[in-house]
């Protein structure tokens, strides 16, 4: 960790070593180096020098992500890896084997769950899934073999707030590794670490690059369960661009304003929809009827971003009809965490794998919207809704 200044301070500094050189750390686009002798060469591939001996094994742009995001973070280091889903699959095979458990969340990204169910019960590692902010259920589900408890820090699309601190004291009683997609969140809002979670990861596409333009995962963590996971992400090939990295350092900087103008924009519209006759019910923590507002007041004392999801009284055609006429300023959108504002449909295409009795389990219904909320005027987003909504109503 460089120093202790204020988190925007040191995110703006990313990548900035003092010594003198390019402010933006330049970028090796290059598989491989040469070395002048073999011992310079030992040094890289046994990790005492960082350089690249050869890209799948790491490398100088991945390296000073990797120093960044561990610093905002409160981790000691950080691997980047090519996806958010290569980071997580990097970690389950780093630290489960077949015969092992996974408790996580059923509130997860459904890519997570569809690893989970998919393709670790071929290897022999067995998932048991949960509701997180239900502390008696994960009790019960936690067992001795259960290697890993996988949460969300804010969950898809309902915005869920797991009570972290009493899940790291539930999986401390088995000796379970905790760790948290904090996609949603980011370090600007909550450090999972700093609650006691042993690992923390990311989609670097969202909130963390913020431009939509790279690609990436990134998991913090202990040294030592990094250098295992950082030996799963070599053994897979699973080793992020240096150009994806070199672009993600530079969204990096400036995460701190970003996620305060995200925040005040979706808790602005939170309150605008919540009073909309065309909409049922407004899923955000700022909001009086969510369930985990005051987890949510304890531990995100910044607010929880850009995401919300809303419901509409219309049902599926009157999704169809807003996202006809929100079109082009709001556009639909595969993904999410860009400073421009977008929106899905979950039932359709985030969570589309689910049975019918699941989404509705999950309160994920026809008429629900998720709204990515960017870093717009909180007023012209709200002007825009409206005339959609207005219009929606009466057609
Ligand atoms: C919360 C969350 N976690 C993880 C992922 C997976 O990340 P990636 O798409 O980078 O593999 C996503 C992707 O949308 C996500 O939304």
């Amino acid at each position: 960790m460089s120093d202790r200044s204020h988190l925007t301070t040191r995110a703006a500094r990313a990548g900035i070593h003092g010594e003198s050189g390019p402010l933006v750390p330049a970028l090796h686009q290059t598989t491989v180096h040469s070395y002048p002798d073999l011992a310079s060469l030992h040094r890289v591939l046994d990790g005492e020098d960082s350089g690249n001996a050869y890209y799948r094994f790491g490398h100088y742009n991945g390296h000073v992500l990797e120093r960044a995001v561990a610093d905002l973070e409160s981790a000691a280091e950080a691997v980047t890896t090519a996806s958010g889903m290569a980071a997580l699959t990097a970690t389950v095979l780093a630290l489960a084997e077949a015969g092992d458990h996974v408790v996580a969340d059923r509130n997860a990204y459904g890519g997570t769950r569809s690893l989970l169910e998919t393709d670790l019960p071929r290897l022999g590692i067995r998932t048991t899934f949960v509701d997180a902010a239900d502390l008696a259920e994960v009790g019960r589900a936690l067992t001795p073999q259960t290697r890993l408890l996988l949460v969300e820090a804010l969950t898809n699309p309902t915005l869920r707030v797991p009570d972290l601190p009493a899940l790291v004291a539930l999986a401390g009683r088995t000796g379970t590794t905790v760790a948290v997609d904090a996609t949603f969140a980011t370090p600007a809002l909550f450090r999972p670490l700093e609650h006691g979670a042993d690992l923390v990861w990311h989609s670097i596409p969202k909130y963390l690059g913020g431009h939509s333009a790279a690609m990436g995962g990134i998991v913090a963590g202990a040294t030592g369960l990094i250098s295992r996971i950082r030996q799963s992400v070599v053994h897979l090939g699973a080793t992020q661009a240096p150009f994806d990295a070199w672009m993600a350092l530079l969204g990096l900087k400036t995460l701190p304003l970003r996620m305060r103008a995200h925040t005040r924009g979706a808790t602005a519209v939170a309150e605008f929809l919540a009073t909309h006759p065309a909409i049922t019910r407004v899923h955000h923590p700022s909001r009086p009827d969510h369930p985990h507002t005051g987890i949510a007041a304890r531990l995100y004392p910044d607010g929880t971003g850009g995401m919300l999801s809303f419901e509409l009284a219309g049902g599926r055609p009157a999704v169809d009809e807003l996202v006809h006429r929100l079109r082009p300023s709001i556009p639909l959108s595969g993904s999410l965490a860009d400073v421009a504002t977008t929106l899905v449909h979950p039932a359709t295409t985030t969570h589309r794998s689910l049975p019918p009795d699941e989404l509705e389990a999950l309160g994920i219904t026809d008429g629900l919207v998720r709204l990515s909320v960017g870093i717009e005027e909180p007023s012209d987003l709200i002007a825009e809704l409206g005339a959609a909504l207005t219009t929606g109503e009466s057609s």
